[in-house]
């Protein structure tokens, strides 16, 4: 033997460390400290677990619509119907109203509502917690329940409300990073604010296990216990994300996606024309889709049983009037061998141009 490597964090090695100084390369000025992990489950649970430590409380916000993961804590901020945990519920998490201006929970249109549902999350604090809340978590887009993307004044709003209350703002951008929505590296770079800590995952390591938390070296230094665990640093792992890494930056930067992206509404906006049972475009960049109608009007989901098309197992289950949404270009692209890309079983480098190729391909010859 002649290398011997610590997996844990305990002593960090070579692949961490670059990989921690390629992502502050990416991520919002001054968002320098990562701590990696294995999963968007334990991104999300470290970036909470970090918020409370540094706050000093417990209680936290999370979205309806929501999927946080699998583990306690992240079903418990978790709001899909199919994915609650039923028997392990924590107290002190409140969920605020999915921002879905398509189907708004308080019925008025956007913008005479004046992004009610952003402010609403200050009464939420007022009236439900203990006013002391340690954070506020929410998806720049919203994945799971149907690629929701909230309006463009959401996250800023809440954001300082989040700050008013001395909380921070956690951003899952467990499925938005790397340049997902198009444009920028971070989903939630669409909107103005910053957020305090960001969760991270998926294929970020090209199918090997990975995720990450991104913060501020103020709140990093917040943890004051040991989140030690045996595979965190996988080096494995940290050497494939660095070559995906390599590889986004070479062939598919966000602009590039932005560039997709647009080709690719302009091609569901085609189909929208054409096809009345296309009731919305969801999504962004390399992150959309369609939502099939029965009529426009009324919104009626086209049924799942009878559309006689695969639905999205993740969205099924999750929001019942979620059932007539088709994440198509997952789709598209699943019944591709490069649609494993989706999966995490590729390099999602490579993934994002396949993946957009099939979406230009399959749809937009329908339109
Ligand atoms: C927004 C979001 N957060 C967290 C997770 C959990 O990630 P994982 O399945 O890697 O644990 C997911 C998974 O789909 C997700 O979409």
């Amino acid at each position: 033997m002649q290398t011997q490597v610590q997996c844990s964090s305990v002593d960090p090695h070579e692949h961490a460390v670059r990989y921690a100084e390629m992502l502050a390369e990416i991520t919002p000025p001054g968002m320098t400290r990562s701590y990696f992990g294995l999963s968007g489950t334990e991104a999300v649970e470290n970036a909470v677990k970090l918020a409370c430590q540094y706050t000093g409380r417990s209680e936290v916000i999370a979205v309806r619509g929501a999927h946080r993961g699998l583990s306690g804590l992240a079903v418990n901020l978790t709001s899909c119907p199919g994915w609650r945990p039923g028997r392990i519920l924590m107290p002190g998490i409140r969920h605020a109203v999915q921002p879905n201006c398509h189907r708004c929970a308080f019925k008025p249109k956007y913008p005479s509502c004046g992004v009610a549902c952003a402010w609403d999350i200050e009464e939420i604090i007022r009236r439900t917690t203990s006013g002391q809340i340690a954070a506020f978590i929410g998806e720049p887009l919203a994945g799971v329940s149907g690629l929701i993307r909230p309006p463009v004044e959401y996250f800023k709003i809440v954001q300082d409300i989040t700050h008013k209350y001395g909380a921070l703002f956690i951003a899952d951008e467990v499925p938005t990073m790397f340049g997902r929505t198009g444009r920028y590296w971070n989903g939630s770079a669409h909107w103005a604010g910053v957020p305090d800590i960001m969760a991270i995952g998926k294929s970020i390591a090209g199918g090997t296990p990975l995720s990450g938390v991104v913060t501020t070296p103020e709140i990093a230094n917040g943890m004051k216990v040991q989140l030690i665990s045996t595979f965190q640093q996988n080096p494995v792992s940290l050497a494939g994300a660095i070559a995906v890494l390599e590889v986004l930056k070479e062939e598919a930067r966000p602009s590039y996606v932005e560039a997709i992206g647009n080709e690719i509404r302009a091609g569901f906006e085609r189909l929208t024309a054409k096809y009345p049972v296309v009731g919305n475009i969801l999504g962004k960049g390399c992150m959309q889709g369609i939502e099939l109608v029965k009529d426009r009007d009324t919104k009626q989901p086209f049924g799942a049983d009878e559309r006689g098309l695969r639905g999205n197992q993740g969205s099924r289950p999750a929001d019942r009037r979620g059932r007539g949404q088709e994440r198509v270009p997952l789709h598209a692209a699943a019944r591709t061998p490069e649609g494993a890309c989706d999966q995490g079983h590729r390099d999602p480098g490579r993934c994002h141009r396949r993946r957009a190729g099939v979406i230009g391909v399959v749809e937009l010859s329908q339109a």
